[in-house]
């Protein structure tokens, strides 16, 4: 039996129908056969329980909502750490629409640590905040103590939840480790993140929106790679600590781009330069010696990660085409693609 450190035999899961959360309960699923896991998620239009199917046995769902503090309370039952991955998470949704962002990725990090307070069981939790929170950086890389310095709604509210996890530890001695990770790709995103949103609008011959002149920069860590960070936070993370999980692989957007026309074989005359992104962040960068510390690497070069994403969503059009036939998809974003 493959408990994870600490002894952690239940994890509850929040947001794990979404892309990451999902990838992370496949993998412990997968190898850690002796931690049972619940998935806690709302399931906004992010979630989506197709990304879970075949998980069985060990594994429970229940559909619920962060900022409901009774629903979360019941569900801590004999829960020995909880990874926070629900939040709302798309920049451009919170440019347009910032209320679900202030309500989820605050006041619903402020119910889990109330209800994980209240319980005084709970071993650890992890709470999933992100680079963003830094800001953008023209040169050099940011380190964990660097300021917060956060340009949009979503991640002006990342920052809060982020802050207020570290302040239920100092101030209540709560076990909270908090992870700070890059930006990810990989199977399973909602098609409105660039890289997915890229790749299946090419497959149909659509245009590619390309904001600005295309060189903002981001630096792209695996999925996989991301989910075994956060595993070495569940083993090892210190409480009270933050932890930057980078890759090293940094890209501007027009070099994504051009990389996954060609993947694809599609033409250049695809792409459409766009008004740029209101607050648009122009790089982001990280120094993760501090997650290295723990003996976390991150693995897949950007180059076969990419590749492997875009053969992944060819062969998975069913399940991103169930998505963008929804009346809902890309709805409140269409200003953006004119
Ligand atoms: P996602 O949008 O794919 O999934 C979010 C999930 O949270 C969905 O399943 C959704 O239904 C659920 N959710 C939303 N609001 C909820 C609520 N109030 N209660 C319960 N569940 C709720 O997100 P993702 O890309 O998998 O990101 C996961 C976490 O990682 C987020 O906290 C995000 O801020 C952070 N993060 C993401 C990236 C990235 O590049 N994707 C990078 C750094 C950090
Ligand atoms: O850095 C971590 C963050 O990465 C996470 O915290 C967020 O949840 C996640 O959404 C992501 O935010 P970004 O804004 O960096 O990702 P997005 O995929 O929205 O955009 C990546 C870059 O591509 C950004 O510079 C904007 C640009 N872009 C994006 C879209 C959707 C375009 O040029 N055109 C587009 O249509």
């Amino acid at each position: 039996m493959r408990v994870i450190g600490r002894d952690i035999r239940k994890i509850m899961v929040t947001g794990g129908a979404g892309f990451i959360g999902s990838n992370f309960i496949r993998h412990v699923h997968g190898r850690h056969p002796g931690v049972e896991l619940l998935n806690f998620d709302k399931l906004t239009y992010a979630g989506n329980l197709e990304n879970l199917e075949g998980i069985a046995g060990r594994y429970a769902f229940v559909q619920g909502d962060i900022r409901d503090m009774t629903a979360v309370a019941a569900a801590l039952d004999g829960v020995d750490a909880i990874v926070n991955f629900a939040a709302e998470t798309h920049v451009d949704r919170s440019i347009h629409d910032p209320g679900d962002f202030i309500l989820t990725d605050v006041y619903g990090v402020f119910v889990l640590l109330e209800a994980m307070k209240a319980r005084g069981s709970v071993k650890l939790l992890v709470h999933v905040s992100t680079d963003e929170v830094y800001g953008s950086i023209a040169a050099g890389r940011f380190h964990e103590e660097s300021p917060l310095n956060p340009s949009s709604p979503y991640s002006a509210s990342k920052a809060g939840g982020d802050r207020l996890a570290y302040s239920y530890c100092k101030t209540y001695g709560l076990p909270v480790v908090i992870a700070r990770p890059a930006n990810n790709y990989g199977p399973c995103q909602y098609p409105e993140k660039l890289i997915p949103f890229f790749v299946t609008r090419a497959l149909q011959d659509l245009p590619l929106p390309l904001y600005g002149d295309g060189c903002n920069c981001r630096d792209w860590l695996h999925v996989e790679d991301t989910v075994r960070g956060i595993l070495s936070l569940l083993e090892q993370g210190e409480p009270g600590q933050a932890y930057n999980l980078g890759a090293g692989q940094e890209r501007s957007n027009l070099e994504v781009t051009r990389a996954i026309l060609s993947l694809l074989g599609k033409p250049e005359s695809l792409v459409r330069r766009v008004a740029d992104r209101k607050g648009h962040d122009f790089r982001y960068a990280l120094d993760f010696d501090k997650a290295r510390s723990l003996g976390w690497e991150p693995q897949i070069d950007f180059d076969t990660g990419l590749r492997r994403t875009v053969e992944w969503y060819v062969r998975h059009e069913r399940w991103w085409r169930r998505l963008i036939d929804r009346n809902e998809y890309l709805r409140p974003l269409q200003k953006n693609y004119e």
